[in-house]
């Protein structure tokens, strides 16, 4: 990964402002104005062609003119005139160039932004933008943007593909107490993407956490990628995840697929956290940015109030951290700091009673005992106490045990002087929430966040197809025949080549063929139409169960072709399958769509109603290996029932989670030919009995 281009981008040691203007109010004067205000150290060159000197600065007519070495040049000038200026600032040796004119791709314009990207890449220029807001950054005191000021200083890194909303974000930084040392506006990413800058972000020093506000990726396995190999904890908020995908799907699992739920199965495989708004992104990017993860599964809740205590222990339930009490030795010192009535379980209520002394020798002792895991600490105000004493001693005591390793998280519920402490705790790195559920769930994120990277450690067992060619040939006589999709007994050679488990199936093109391969398989039988034409095979009437002896299947087959030209007179006909009658087992479903964003991408869930109805699957971006498709299993609402209930036995999970692996291996590999697919059922037996897959259907992706 080259990140050349990106440094000198992000920490320019000189920047020219291509376009600087006299005249306030343009945005040309406000970039050159913000550069001036916020101190940038590094060399300043406005560029304009007829002014000689803007804000006390000399000017210059172009960037061919300037006689020093230029990192950074800031675009400000309108569209067209942007290629050129690219052109000018390639010739001259600029590094990047922060281009924030709009009139680009976003208005239909790619002539224009393909232009500006050409002249760039011929003098190896990296290119953020266009339709930016700009760059911030604390560390480097560099406002390149028309932002009106730098953001709450903090160590958290922003990137954003709204404009409006990073300009938002930095005026509310102040008032939410939300530190931020970047502010990186993204927008049409010609050039520079969010991969990029998780990778430039994850090795420099002055950023702890990366935010994301993101409308769509342009190429979801980079990210992936990207944000697998940073070591800093990402937080994302997407937008925009209602609309996508689904409409024009062939297969159930295409239908289902949506952009929310394949987002969502990617930032689970690439570590990220996903905000579920505005405020989550802000509350969370706090935690993450100022905490240590949270290792193990014990939370500590010390509080002065029963109230909050409780909420706080709702949260904790609802976010995945139920409470466990304290052990003893915990109980009988904390009871050495509450009178009587107080309670040292967990939570450990202090009482109202509790003053700085009892809330700080609480905290010393219990933030470096071996079985707190994160630390939870939550205050009501009261008349008796004073909340930004009551903070400063909670701080005093962290510092003194020296603990780095894990965290602490902050509620103070009362009025301006409890937001006085927060203030206070939050300029002295720990995280304070206006409210108790949202200390837990910022501890919540801690935990999560830690799991997301032990998943990630676990080395991935892959799976290998068995005969690949096979499938390559049966999808080659498909294509050959003009089909858009395979048949039944195709689609199951297909799966046979990648080791998936399915129900022996044969095909018959004559009724006593049928008696034939009926007698090979042996009854009873499943018998079913195999047509092109017919994918819908149950409406048709082309699928009979049960068939139990050799007139049963002479009779079936007679009445199935005939079903079939009810139905469509013109359809082609190859025959009809013959297929082992599977033993009932539990229904589950598995398929895969073609995402836009992510490629090939694998579904899983229970079938029959729970697909129907509940809709109960869950997504991964293929390759899927066999210990993250046994997470799959235990993602969905529905896996007690794979566990065994009601006395059944449970389910053979490892013979699912290698058939869901498998099934994304091929997927993975024939991506070219597979658009989308589904096997639908596939029975799940008890532990030890496997898996068969029932039916299978694949469309083929238009060449
Ligand atoms: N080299 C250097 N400067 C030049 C050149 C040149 N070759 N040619 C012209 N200029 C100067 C102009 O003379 C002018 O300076 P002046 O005021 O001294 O005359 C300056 O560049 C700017 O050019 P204007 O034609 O005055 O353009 P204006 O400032 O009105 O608009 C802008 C330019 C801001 C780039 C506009 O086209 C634009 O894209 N605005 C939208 C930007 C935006 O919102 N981006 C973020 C999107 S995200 C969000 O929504 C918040």
């Amino acid at each position: 990964m080259d990140l050349t281009g990106i440094d000198g981008l992000m920490r320019p040691k000189s920047v020219a402002v291509v376009g600087a203007s006299a005249t306030p109010g343009k945005i040309g004067y406000t970039v050159l104005k913000n550069l001036l205000e916020s101190k940038y150290e590094g060399k300043i060159f406005p560029i304009n062609p007829t002014a000689t000197e803007i804000l006390g600065m000399k000017c210059y007519a172009s960037v061919l003119d300037v006689p020093e070495d230029i990192d950074a040049a800031v675009v400000t000038v309108p569209a067209k005139l942007v290629p050129q200026m690219a052109e000018e600032c390639g010739k001259k040796g600029v590094k990047g160039l922060i281009t924030i004119s709009s009139g680009f791709s976003e208005v239909g314009a790619n002539d224009l932004e393909e232009a500006l990207l050409a002249n760039a890449k011929r003098y190896g220029m990296r290119v953020l933008g266009p339709n930016i807001v700009g760059i911030l950054s604390n560390s480097d005191k560099l406002n390149a943007s028309f932002a009106p000021f730098l953001p709450m200083n903090g160590k958290a890194a922003l990137i954003s593909q709204s404009g409006a909303l990073l300009i938002a974000i930095d005026a509310s930084s102040f008032t939410r107490g939300v530190g931020f040392d970047k502010l990186i506006s993204i927008g049409n990413m010609s050039d520079v993407d969010f991969a990029d800058l998780i990778y430039w972000l994850a090795d420099d020093p002055n950023t702890t956490c990366i935010s994301l506000y993101i409308e769509g990726l342009k190429d979801g396995r980079r990210f992936i990628d990207a944000a697998r190999h940073s070591k800093k904890p990402i937080i994302a908020l997407k937008s925009g995840v209602s609309t996508h995908g689904a409409a024009a799907a062939a297969s159930h699992t295409g239908s289902l697929a949506g952009a929310a739920k394949v987002y969502g199965a990617a930032f689970q495989q690439a570590g990220v956290i996903q905000a579920t708004d505005l405020d989550d992104l802000f509350d969370r990017t706090l935690v993450l940015s100022l905490q240590p993860t949270m290792k193990g599964e014990n939370m500590l809740i010390i509080t002065n109030g029963g109230g909050v205590g409780v909420l706080a222990t709702d949260a904790a339930e609802k976010y995945g951290i139920p409470l466990k009490f304290a052990p003893a030795d915990v109980q009988s010192e904390m009871k050495k700091h509450m009178p009587e009535f107080g309670s040292a379980k967990n939570p450990v209520d202090l009482t109202g009673m509790a003053g700085n002394e009892w809330y700080g020798e609480s905290v010393r002792y219990a933030f470096p005992h071996k079985w707190v895991d994160g630390l939870v600490v939550l205050y009501c105000e009261t008349a008796i106490t004073n909340p930004v004493e009551i903070a400063k001693s909670i701080e005093q005591a962290v510092r003194d045990s020296g603990v780095k390793e894990k965290p602490i998280t902050v509620s103070f519920v009362g009025g301006e002087r409890s937001e006085e402490a927060m203030r206070w705790l939050i300029d002295h790195g720990i995280p304070a929430y206006g409210a108790p559920d949202l200390a837990v769930s910022a501890m919540a994120a801690l935990r999560e966040y830690a799991r997301m990277r032990e998943g990630l450690s676990v080395v991935d067992e892959s799976c290998e197809p068995v005969d690949p060619k096979r499938a390559i040939e049966v999808i080659a006589q498909a294509r050959a025949d003009g089909r858009g999709s395979l048949t039944e007994i195709e689609a199951k050679e297909v799966f046979k080549a990648y080791g998936l488990p399915v129900a022996r199936t044969e095909l018959a093109t004559t009724e006593d063929e049928a008696v034939e391969q009926g007698k090979k398989i042996g009854f009873p039988l499943v018998m079913k139409i195999v047509s092109p034409d017919i994918l819908h095979k149950s409406d048709a009437g082309g699928v009979k169960v049960n068939i139990k002896d050799e007139a049963g299947v002479r009779e079936t087959y007679r009445t199935i072709l005939a079903n079939a030209k009810n139905y469509k007179a013109s359809a082609n006909i190859h025959g009809v399958a013959i297929q082992e009658m599977a033993p009932w087992g539990t229904e589950v479903i598995m398929g895969s769509v073609n995402d836009i964003t992510f490629g090939p991408t694998m579904m899983f869930g229970l079938g029959g109603i729970f697909v129907e109805v509940l809709k109960d699957v869950t997504f991964r971006v293929a390759p899927v290996a066999s210990n993250q498709a046994l997470h799959m299993l235990s993602e969905i609402r529905g896996a007690p029932i794979l566990a065994g209930v009601r006395g059944e036995k449970a389910r053979d999970k490892a013979a699912l989670a290698e058939t869901i692996c498998r099934y994304s291996s091929m997927i993975l590999d024939l991506q070219d030919d597979i658009a989308e697919s589904d096997a639908n059922p596939v029975m799940v037996y008890e532990e030890g009995k496997g898996v068969k897959v029932v039916d299978a259907r694949i469309i083929l992706k238009k060449k």
